[in-house]
């Protein structure tokens, strides 16, 4: 799938090809970006791919269309209001410590599963008052096991394979019911604990205009989807960090320098964020290199024009940070692994729809500043001790799934600053 995008991207900045099911777009231009996301998103709902992933989330904010979706979106805002992120902070740090210290000198470890796991625990406890450390492996299984179906989406008869008890339907089904059950168990908990101050309570005492509460399966859903949005894409920002130090010294000792400055020993706060410019830098441009979401898809419901060109009601369109995040037009040396690129001056100097690993528009990430926390938090918790050496000199095999996922273990050797 990344070939193919970056092979339509060659024809320009729109290409179509067609594909049984309707002629699909890719525009690779920011332009045409800020038009599909911010400016015309009344032209098309949410397309294949996510379509697909309402067997899994429902209804849940990721998969919804409006006007229901605009509905969830306002009872759910408040919970990722950057006061209440700046709130999980301590958590953040909390877990990463707990790595860090744990961590052995000499110790090999498959850094993706490293960050997978640190991911969890912090959406398990900042957004569900919960331990779910001992859940982690339902939860990578059950992502293991929906993660293929996907590749099902960009099938003609996709839909169909997906009824047919076929061994990955089965895997899948079965995960699904293990992580409802998780689920479920975190829901009925909050109902006799009451308020905890964390998203299940909120999404719980949430109502709408009318006063009315969310039904048990739309919490259902929206827990769901915030659980499983809420630590994949970072984990995997954060392996690609790790990876990319390990073959860039210089940044990693730029990094090492900053975090001294500003830390030395101590554990990191909330107020040390902003102090650690080029630690939020380094996980931006790790994300430039490896976008966790390397494709956003749409679907047309009306005719329309994009960048010029007529979009028929029914297409595809497609833009992809995968291929605009490397375009040599808006990045020089676009192979290159530079954080200097995110100082405010060089990021004023190119079209700001160039870099949207978040997207835009009403359907933009809704935990984009926990993330960008998390991501400068980890970083600077787990860089203040410990290097990771890659053990492969090979490029990393990725996997495009619904997020970009390393194919293989990242095999490091982690070593004590
Ligand atoms: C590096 C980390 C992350 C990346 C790169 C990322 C990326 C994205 C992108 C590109 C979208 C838009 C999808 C579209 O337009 O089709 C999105 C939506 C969403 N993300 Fe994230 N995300 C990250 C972290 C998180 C976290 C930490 C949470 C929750 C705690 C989260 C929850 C969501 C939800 C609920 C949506 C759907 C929003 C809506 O449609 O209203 N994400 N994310």
């Amino acid at each position: 799938m990344l070939g193919l995008m970056e092979r339509m991207a060659r024809y320009g900045d729109g290409a179509c090809i067609q594909a049984s099911f309707g002629p699909i777009f890719l525009f690779n231009h920011p332009d045409a970006v800020r038009e599909i996301l911010q400016t015309k998103p009344e032209c098309f709902v949410k397309s294949r791919a996510l379509e697909f992933a309402k067997m899994l989330l429902g209804e849940g904010l990721l998969t919804s269309e409006d006007p229901f979706h605009r509905r969830q979106r306002a009872l759910m805002q408040p919970a990722f209001h950057h006061k209440r992120v700046k709130s999980y902070a301590a958590s953040m740090t909390h877990y990463a410590a707990q790595m860090r210290d744990e961590w052995k000198n000499g110790q090999v470890v498959d850094m993706h599963h490293e960050m997978m796991a640190l991911t969890l625990s912090i959406v398990g406890k900042t957004l569900f008052n919960s331990d779910v450390g001992e859940e982690a492996h339902v939860v990578e299984r059950a992502m293991n096991a929906v993660m293929p179906l996907f590749n099902r989406a960009f099938l003609p008869w996709g839909a169909l394979l997906n009824r047919l008890p076929l061994p990955a339907t089965r895997r899948f089904h079965r995960a699904k019911a293990d992580l409802d059950a998780t689920i479920a168990r975190i829901i009925a908990e909050h109902k006799t604990s009451g308020d905890v101050g964390d998203l299940v309570s909120m999404l719980l005492l949430a109502r709408d205009e009318d006063g009315a509460p969310m039904s048990d399966a739309q919490v259902r859903d929206e827990a769901l989807t915030i659980f499983l949005a809420g630590h994949e894409t970072t984990a995997n920002a954060l392996t690609y960090t790790w990876h990319l130090l390990a073959q860039n010294p210089e940044a990693e000792a730029k990094l090492h320098s900053e975090i001294d400055a500003v830390l030395a020993d101590r554990d990191a706060t909330l107020e040390d964020v902003e102090n650690l410019p080029y630690t939020q830098m380094v996980f931006a441009e790790a994300m430039r290199l490896y976008p966790p979401a390397w494709a956003l898809g749409r679907r047309a419901i009306q005719d329309c024009e994009i960048f010029g060109y007529p979009i028929p009601k029914g297409a595809i369109v497609l833009v992809s940070q995968w291929t605009l995040h490397r375009d040599a037009r808006f990045w020089s040396e676009p192979l290159q692994f530079n954080p200097e690129r995110f100082t405010e001056e060089n990021k004023a100097s190119r079209p700001k729809f160039a870099y949207f690993p978040f997207g835009s528009g009403p359907r933009t990430c809704i935990g984009e500043s926990f993330a960008a926390m998390e991501g400068a938090l980890l970083i600077a918790t787990l860089a203040q001790k410990w290097r990771a050496i890659s053990l492969t000199t090979q490029p990393l095999k990725l996997q495009p799934l619904i997020t970009l996922r390393p194919r293989d273990a990242v095999m490091m050797r982690l070593e004590r600053r």
